[in-house]
């Protein structure tokens, strides 16, 4: 079979991510316009409809029970996320999109890659940000509200151990300060977080008493004394092509409901540094792929068997740029 390149890295490369470094380094999110052309969206979205047919989820059908008891049964923990990891289009448009790499590598090279900069001090710098990884991360299908009432938001939370970072799960296998998603539809607020909280993270989590035994690498902001966070959340803005980056300390959430007639569809991917943890991590990530099982990242994973969604031809048609983000090459 051919390689198939994306038809993002045909686009002219745009370079100067001035604009969107000075909102990340000041807010901790930022929202790059654009990766996807409105061609490329729809392209996207259909092959992730097709897929998602396959389980019995019917985009066409939204009301239909079938479609929900389908989509129950697939979705990660009642909240609308679907574990689809390594498919063809998940890959091709946004795990490997070039404009999207560009961007991560600009805002790795002007903040975490020194380990000077100031509030992006970290234990793994100096490094150079002109290589970096792809993390396959999962999928997001939102039913609007007034169709449903089974699929949760997922409250405010960090997905990070306030009290040691770098330890938990997941943080133990890869370093991910910054997290992300490409959007392939324009639902202003689905996504809503704290921004600037990159800065006062560590003097917020200095008067918060460690719960017993926490070494997730996860905290939810239940508790009532967390109320005062609420009222500082706000919606994101963003239309379907863009992405959303933020950075790891930024509490954050989903919409509580999800007003409109459409879905709201997100596909989650971020890019790590090139640093020997991720680089290893990579290479697990690269026997998932090649094996077809759910990425090292996901709980009890092992366990868990065939990833949904997954082709073995999809290894085939990475484009030479994806090769690289997936540790297949140099
Ligand atoms: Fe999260």
């Amino acid at each position: 079979m051919d390689t198939l390149h994306p038809t993002t890295e045909s686009k002219p490369q745009v370079s100067d991510f001035t604009q969107e470094i000075e909102t990340y380094k000041r807010d901790g999110v930022v929202v790059i316009k654009n990766v996807l052309s409105p061609a490329e969206v729809k392209a996207c979205r259909d092959a992730y409809h097709n897929d998602l047919r396959k389980y019995g989820v019917n985009y066409n059908n939204l009301k239909s029970p079938s479609t929900h008891e389908a989509l129950k049964k697939l979705q990660i923990h009642g909240s609308g996320g679907i574990p689809f990891y390594f498919c063809q289009w998940q890959l091709q448009y946004c795990h490997t999109n070039a404009r999207y790499v560009e961007a991560q590598k600009a805002l790795f090279a002007a903040t975490w890659a020194s380990g000077t900069e100031q509030h992006f001090q970290n234990p793994f710098a100096p490094f150079s940000a002109t290589k970096i990884f792809s993390i396959t991360d999962s999928c997001s299908f939102r039913l609007p509200s007034n169709v449903q009432d089974f699929q949760q938001t997922v409250g405010l939370h960090v997905d990070i151990n306030p009290w040691d970072r770098y330890s938990g799960r997941r943080a133990s296998k890869r370093w991910r300060p910054v997290q992300g998603f490409v959007s392939l539809t324009s639902n202003v607020g689905g996504f809503q977080c704290i921004p600037g909280f990159h800065k006062k993270f560590d003097a917020y989590f200095d008067q918060v008493e460690k719960p017993e035994n926490h070494k997730q690498a996860f905290y939810a902001f239940k508790h009532s004394m967390h109320d005062g966070l609420h009222k500082q959340v706000v919606p994101v803005e963003y239309e379907a092509g863009d992405a959303v980056i933020w950075d790891w300390r930024l509490p954050h959430r989903t919409e509580e409901t999800h007003p409109g007639d459409d879905t709201r569809e997100v596909v989650y991917s971020t890019f790590v540094a090139d640093i020997p943890l991720n680089k290893e991590y990579i290479l697990e990530q690269r026997k998932s792929f090649v094996g077809g099982k759910y990425p090292p990242d996901v709980f009890n994973w092992w366990e868990r068997g065939a990833a949904p969604g997954w082709k073995r031809e999809s290894i085939k048609m990475l484009s030479p740029l994806g090769r690289q983000l997936l540790g297949f090459d140099d």
